[in-house]
């Protein structure tokens, strides 16, 4: 099983890449994965970056494009459906801000981005997302830097045009060096499971690296998913917002060093400590409560009782107790509460939760999303 790729001549290890989510892994959000995991994130990825709004590219204009030295090996990610205003936007990203990688975005789902042909709407139009890698590819070796491309996909639009194959040659014939797939349709938004056959087949034809994406919520899948479909690396999203350790949890793994079982109480210590990388970061009280909020209602569907039986959704009451804080200063109050109390016996065990659609997993069947538990 590989733990570490070759991004051009770049060594990534361990193999792991937080997945770009935007309006969640903002700068605050990746300090606090990279602090969690002692540093040992193989690439960090911009949330993704307009380019189709400026008549010219303008870098203050887009808040997703900070990011901090540390952060490095660091890819900012561009989206849009017009090649010549890819290519500007690449060129003077790379120009000015250095980063290690620059990568178009063809697999957003969302009908404001794929409705309108880019995101995911260029694997409807296929020659136009070739001629946005060739004239991005073209304006990179016309910038004073030398830069890798990259690509992240889904394997297709919908199940009657599957068509990553296809994607796949069209990025290795416009020197693309790294394809991210994620294994669901445009259809299936984040819905189901992602196909891992699909990423399977496109690694085992590929000559670039591919890095798999879909599901990955902790070591044993990430384990899984290399071991069984010859990916060089995965990607992981939303595993990261159900549990922000994950990445240490792997190079942890990957080092030989034994896994530890983690009590909620340490867990519930994640929430002060992003919120002042929110407020570092200048985001406001109320911002930052918000995203707190966010991490709380992923995160809290991690926590069992040991003392309950397998029916009685533990981290549901700390999630309700959390959620429905007005302020930051009674979120913290209630947090401390849960600490004294009732999440004082508590333990964080994220990797039962096999679906991560968060709010689709209502239509589940409770039980379905809990197997193995
Ligand atoms: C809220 C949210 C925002 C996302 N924004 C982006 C984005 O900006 N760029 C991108 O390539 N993918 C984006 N994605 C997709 C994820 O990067 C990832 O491909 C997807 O969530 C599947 O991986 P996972 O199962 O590990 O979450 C987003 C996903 C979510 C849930």
């Amino acid at each position: 099983m590989l733990k570490s790729f070759k991004l051009r001549n770049l060594d990534v290890f361990p193999n792991t890449i937080l997945s770009p989510m935007d309006g969640v892994t903002d700068a605050p959000f990746r300090r606090l994965c990279r602090v969690l995991s002692g540093n040992r994130m193989g690439l960090l990825v911009s949330e993704f970056v307009p380019t189709d709004g400026d008549a010219v590219f303008c870098l203050d204009g887009h808040k997703q494009l900070k990011f901090f030295p540390e952060e490095r090996p660091f890819g900012i990610q561009i989206f849009g459906r017009f090649p010549d205003k890819m290519a500007a936007a690449a060129k003077k990203i790379a120009e000015n801000l250095h980063p290690e990688f620059i990568e178009v975005n063809a697999g957003c789902p969302a009908p404001k981005v794929a409705g309108k042909g880019s995101g995911s709407g260029l694997l409807r139009d296929l020659p136009r997302l070739q001629e946005i890698l060739h004239d991005v590819r073209a304006a990179l070796d016309n910038s004073n830097v030398d830069i890798p491309l990259t690509l992240k996909c889904r394997i297709g639009w919908d199940d009657q045009s599957i068509n990553v194959m296809e994607t796949l040659k069209i990025a290795e014939g416009e020197g693309v060096e790294m394809l991210t797939v994620h294994g669901r349709t445009r259809l299936q938004g984040y819905n189901g499971l992602a196909n891992w056959d699909w990423i399977g087949k496109v690694a085992a034809a590929a000559k670039i690296p591919v890095i798999g994406n879909g599901d990955v919520n902790s070591v044993a899948t990430a384990r899984e998913r290399l071991e069984t479909y010859g990916v060089s690396g995965v990607s992981i999203g939303r595993g990261a917002m159900h549990n922000p350790w994950i990445f240490g949890q792997i190079a942890d793994a990957w080092e030989g060093k034994p896994e530890r079982q983690m009590t909620a109480i340490e867990t519930l210590d994640v929430f002060p400590l992003y919120y002042n990388f929110k407020l570092e970061d200048g985001s406001t009280e109320m911002g930052a409560l918000g995203r707190l909020k966010q991490l709380a209602a992923r995160l809290c569907k991690g926590f069992v009782n040991p003392e309950f039986d397998a029916e009685n959704d533990a981290g549901m009451q700390v999630r309700q107790t959390l959620l429905t804080a007005q302020t930051a200063a009674e979120f913290f109050d209630r947090l401390q509460a849960l600490k004294e109390g009732f999440a004082s016996n508590m333990l964080f065990s994220p990797d039962r939760l096999i679906n991560l659609n968060g709010a689709k997993e209502t239509e589940l069947r409770f039980g379905d999303q809990f197997a193995g538990r």
